[in-house]
Parts: structure tokens; C-alpha cells; sequence
């Protein structure tokens, strides 16, 4: 606004400091304390490999799987862009027409004065398309998880946790104040001995955690067995299907409509993404109508924060319609999946998961290895992931390359040679 408006300008206040404040305001700032403690341990996160920057990139509309860093175009195989729908320009469409008539901010918490019909639709869209009674909408999945988990148990509960649950569960589970048991990674035999363990142990509640499809592994969590010992020992299930969502099942309904009868109607709580297949941002629990409602009023990562921007809802549905309506992106994206993995092992990079999983890790131990792999990769003009700890466990620093319906096989191709070239069998483990 212009300074020379009718408003009377708001006299500055000014307010008492507390004793001694200013003094520590000046001791932080005169001699470093602050800085010179984090300088300090982002040394040591350098000497170990594990310190993180950003890089500027840009993601264009129509762009498919191209992106921009540094002016140079570069294929992306890095992001969980797995349907291409990110820069699908009918989404930015939705949100633009939207704007028309719906204003940028939501203004509020839902529950307060932000609850626009964009956000309602979207719900009720969400709960049609993953065959649940209600929906409840996040601001991200990592929101979705640390507000529902610690809403539905706490001290005098337990939680079995897959030991390769992302770190937003893992958050969770810790912010819950329930006793966690870190189960074997998708070892089934192990979290039914736990649970028979814990049956004298008088726990009030009993929630079975899990990725259904493993962010940084791309295996699938094994549903079928896992909601059986559920239902045999009276414990709750929690699928975090970031990854599944928009990608597995007939009409891209993720893990539970993959594992179809048997899993289907079994699973208590099912938290999907808006910001990966859907190629948007945010997140939604699905689940019993009596689920949703507790959570309106129990989840404090729903409560205390402003609602989605609507346009971004409206964004959203017009991606749910694209997963919908378009199974062949569906089927690409496992096509390409299927043809990195049978490259890749051709040159000696066995890669773990299912033979057309999205999410295909190529393991190479440690950390400073992987980044300069993903770096020389780049060099090339592939982006591609490299993880290392606390992302994975020490010592299993990976590339991570995400299929996406957005790839040609001359990408595919591009990319099998970047890696022939810079990572010669023998040092793939
Ligand atoms: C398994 C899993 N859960 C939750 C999240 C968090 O989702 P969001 O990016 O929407 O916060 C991610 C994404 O990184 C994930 O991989």
C-alpha cells in the first residue's frame, strides 16, 4: 500500500525488554555464540558428506520431465513426479480458472472462517476415489502424519513400526508419546511375535505403522499379512501410501485397492499425497466417517494451521480426474520402470523391489560415493537422487531413480548410458 493513505500510521510500540535480554541479543550477535555453534557442526556435517544445499530449479509448464538448473536442461529422474501430471498445464488450468473466483489465502484454519467448497469437493473427490467413507485434507504429508498419528494413540499405547517408515512416521510416532516397537523391515514373522509379546502388557491401543510402498526402497509393504495379524491380535493399521498413490491398483487407488480383497475395507487409516503421482501438493487421511470427525477436532496439524489455498484444491481434483481417466499413464510409467530394471541389471546394478516398481535404488554404499555419483550424473544431464543418511541407514547411500510416465525410452536410454559411464559394475554392491 502507498504511504500517503487516509489510515493514520500505527505508532510504533515500544516494549519492555525483560531483564538481561538485550544482553543476550547483543552476546549472540557480538561474539557468534549462535553462529559459531552451527558454524561448527555444519563443518562436521561437510567433513561427513552430509551437509544439504539448494540448488535452484525450475520445472516449466508442458515441461513433461525436463528441467531447468543453471540455464541447462536436464532429464529428471529424481523427483515422485511418477504420472507427469506436475506440469500438466489442464492442473494449472484448474487453478488458474479458480482464481477466478476464489481468493489466493483461505484466510484461516479450516475450523475457523477458511472452509471453502473447493476444499469440500476435493475431500468428498478423495474419498470417492480411494473407496473410503470420508476424507480429511492436509497441507502436506508430513502434516498428515504428525497430526493423525499422535490424535489416535499416545502414553499408554504402542506402535509397531516398519524399521524403513519415513521419517514424517517416524516423527510421528516419536511426537505420540506411545511405546514405538521398530518391527524388521516387512519381516511379518517379527511383528507377530511382537504383538504376541505385548498381549499380557495391558496397552490400551495397538497401531501397525507403515509406507505401503517404501519411499526410498520402492518395495511394498506386505498388506495382505500385515491387516490378517491386525485383525488376529485387535491391533489398528496405518498406511502412509505417498507412494502408491495415483501409481498402483487398476485406477491408481493405491496399496490397499493393489492388494484388493482381503485388504480392501481392512485398513483403519490411510494417509495419501497430493504432491507426488497427483503433481500438485498436500496430503488427505481416508477412512471411517467417525475417523474423519475425530480428526476435525483432534489432529493438531489440521487444527492449528491455515487451510489450503482453495485454487489448490480445485488443482487437485482436476489431477485426480486426469489419474482417473488416463490408466495408460499408469501403464507407461511401469513400462519404463520395467525397462530401467532390465537395463540396469544387465550392467550389474541388481536392483531391489518389484520388477516394475517406480522407485528403483541403486545401492552404493557410502555417502560421498553416491553424491558424486548423482553429481556426475548431473554433469551428464540427468538428475537423479542420491540418498544418504539420515535419509537411509549408514553405509547404504543410493542413487534413487524415480520412473515417470513423462519418460521416452531415449531418455530411458540416455540415462542407462550416463550410468555405464560413471558407475562401473564393480562398485554397485
Ligand atoms: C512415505 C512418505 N510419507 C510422507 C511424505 C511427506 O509427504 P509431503 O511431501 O507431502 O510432506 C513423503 C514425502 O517425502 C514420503 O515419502
Amino acid at each position: 500500500m502507498h504511504e500517503s493513505t487516509a489510515e493514520p500510521a500505527v505508532p510504533a510500540i515500544a516494549l519492555e525488554p525483560e531483564p538481561g535480554a538485550a544482553r543476550d541479543r547483543e552476546s549472540v550477535r557480538s561474539d557468534g555464540g549462535l553462529d559459531r555453534a552451527l558454524r561448527r557442526e555444519l563443518a562436521l556435517l561437510d567433513r561427513a558428506g552430509l551437509r544439504r544445499t539448494l540448488r535452484p530449479i525450475e520445472r516449466r509448464p508442458g515441461g513433461g520431465a525436463r528441467v531447468v538448473e543453471d540455464g541447462r536442461v536436464l532429464v529428471d529422474f529424481a523427483s515422485n513426479d511418477y504420472l507427469g501430471l506436475a506440469a500438466d498445464p489442464r492442473i494449472a488450468a484448474a487453478a488458474a480458472n479458480a482464481l477466478r473466483e476464489a481468493a489466493i489465502g483461505a484466510g484461516a484454519a479450516r475450523l475457523i472462517s477458511g472452509n471453502h467448497p473447493h476444499h469440500e469437493a476435493l475431500e468428498r473427490e478423495l474419498a470417492r476415489f480411494k473407496g473410503a467413507p470420508a476424507a480429511l485434507l492436509f497441507g502436506s504429508g508430513y502434516l498428515a502424519n504428525v497430526g493423525t498419528i499422535p490424535a489416535l494413540v499416545g502414553r499408554r499405547d504402542v506402535i509397531y513400526a516398519d524399521a524403513l517408515n519415513h521419517a514424517s512416521l517416524i516423527d510421528a510416532c516419536r511426537l505420540s508419546r506411545a511405546e514405538v516397537r521398530v518391527v524388521p523391515h516387512a519381516d511379518t514373522d517379527a511383528l507377530a511375535r511382537l504383538l504376541r509379546a505385548d498381549r499380557a502388557t495391558g496397552f490400551r491401543r495397538r497401531l501397525i505403522v507403515v509406507d505401503g510402498v517404501f519411499s526410498m526402497d520402492g518395495d511394498l509393504a506386505p498388506l495382505d499379512r500385515i491387516v490378517a495379524l491386525a485383525r488376529e491380535h485387535g491391533a489398528w493399521t496405518y498406511v502412509d501410501d505417498a507412494h502408491a498413490t495415483g501409481v498402483l491398483g487398476a485406477t491408481g487407488g493405491g496399496s490397499v485397492e493393489h492388494w484388493g480383497a482381503g485388504v480392501e475395507g481392512a485398513v483403519d487409516v490411510v494417509m495419501g499425497t497430493l504432491g507426488k503421482a497427483l503433481g500438485v501438493a498436500g496430503a488427505f487421511v481416508t477412512g471411517s466417517r467417525t475417523l474423519i470427525d475425530y480428526l476435525v477436532t483432534r489432529a493438531r496439524a489440521f487444527v492449528f494451521t491455515t487451510g489450503t489455498p482453495p485454487a489448490m484444491a480445485a488443482a487437485a481434483v482436476e489431477a485426480l480426474r486426469i489419474v482417473q481417466d488416463e490408466p495408460a499413464r499408469r501403464r507407461r510409467v511401469r513400462a519404463v520402470a520395467a525397462q530401467l530394471r532390465t537395463r540396469l541389471a544387465a550392467l550389474g546394478h541388481p536392483v531391489a523391489g518389484a520388477p516394475d516398481g517406480h522407485i528403483i535404488p541403486v545401492l552404493i554404499g557410502p555417502a560421498d560415493r553416491a553424491m558424486a555419483a548423482g553429481a556426475a550424473l548431473r554433469a551428464r544431464g540427468y538428475l537423479v537422487g542420491a540418498v544418504r543418511p539420515p535419509t537411509v541407514p549408514l553405509g547404504t547411500s543410493r542413487l534413487r531413480i524415480t520412473a515417470s510416465a513423462a519418460h521416452s525410452d531415449a531418455d530411458i536410454e540416455g540415462l542407462v548410458a550416463a550410468i555405464a559411464d560413471i558407475l562401473p559394475p564393480r562398485t554397485a554392491r
